[in-house]
């Protein structure tokens, strides 16, 4: 059986997609069957992951609806360990009232969540900013949640709130580890990235923090405007590395 790895944040914009992309391309690297599947109707993982050209671009949203079936939605990548689940028509449309209500009430994502555990080593789940229902719903099915805290001035003010709504969430699954806080777009020598850096250290358990952090650079950037994920792109970046370090320390707790 495999595990489901979840990344998390009450806060949009702070590298979600970014660390789900990479972590997953980083796991397939190692030889692990991986799965990402992206449940955020923003559906930004298909820019990121390296899809094939030409790849259709339903997903979950058309699996929960009914419209198509698993094997239709199961997209291979250029990486021959990682497959993808796209959002889906749902990311065309600017009303995901229907999605979200679809998500709520119905098994179909944690029955899915089940079906792709048993045929993977680890599925990562890249999931919408807050903590709703679609989140709620993905992390009863979890194992592992890893939550991207930005390195900017306002994560010292949100920082305790956050810890607060994933440590509720993770009171109500048991089989569910919050990984850790994982610090990204650090800026090494910027006064302000550090102190934030510093504050979440000193502020939070030292377990609870993980070492590496991921470094703002031009590269992560570039690879998403390129359609791929920097750790396939340009391996030799500073962000490339910190994301196959991280999935490096990640991946014994995962098999
Ligand atoms: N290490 C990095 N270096 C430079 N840019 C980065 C880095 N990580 C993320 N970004 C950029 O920051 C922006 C937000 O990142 P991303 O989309 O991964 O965040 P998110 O948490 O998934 O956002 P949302 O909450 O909207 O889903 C993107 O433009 C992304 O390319
Ligand atoms: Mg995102």
């Amino acid at each position: 059986m495999g595990r489901v790895l979840a990344v998390v944040s009450q806060k949009g914009g702070v590298g979600k997609t970014t660390t789900s992309v990479n972590l997953a391309a980083a796991f397939a690297r190692r030889g692990l069957r991986t799965l990402i599947i992206d449940v955020d109707p923003q559906g930004a993982v298909r820019y990121g992951v390296g899809l094939r050209k030409g790849h259709p671009t339903f997903g979950f949203a058309d699996y929960l609806n009914g419209a198509r079936s698993l094997r239709e939605i199961i997209l291979p990548t250029a990486l021959p360990w990682l497959r993808c689940i796209l959002a889906g028509s749902v990311s065309d449309s600017a009303d995901h009232s229907f999605y979200q209500q679809l998500i709520a009430d119905t098994n179909v994502l944690h029955d899915l969540l089940r079906i792709a555990q048993e045929r993977c080593d680890v599925v990562v789940v890249d999931t919408p900013p807050g903590l709703g229902a679609i989140v709620h719903r993905v992390l009863e099915a979890s194992h592992h949640v890893i939550v991207p805290l930005q390195c900017e001035p306002l994560a010292l003010q949100t920082t305790p709130q956050i810890l607060r709504g994933i440590q509720d969430v993770v009171d109500t699954n048991k089989d569910l580890t919050l990984d850790g806080i994982l610090l990204t777009m650090f800026e090494p020598g910027n006064a302000s990235s550090e102190r934030v850096a510093a504050y979440v250290r000193s502020h939070l358990p030292g377990n609870m923090v993980f070492d590496v952090r991921i470094p703002r650079t031009d590269a992560t950037l570039e690879a998403f405007a390129a359609g791929q994920p920097v750790v396939l792109r340009t391996p030799a970046d500073p962000a490339a590395q910190a994301y196959v370090n991280l999935a490096t320390l990640l991946a014994p707790r995962l098999t």
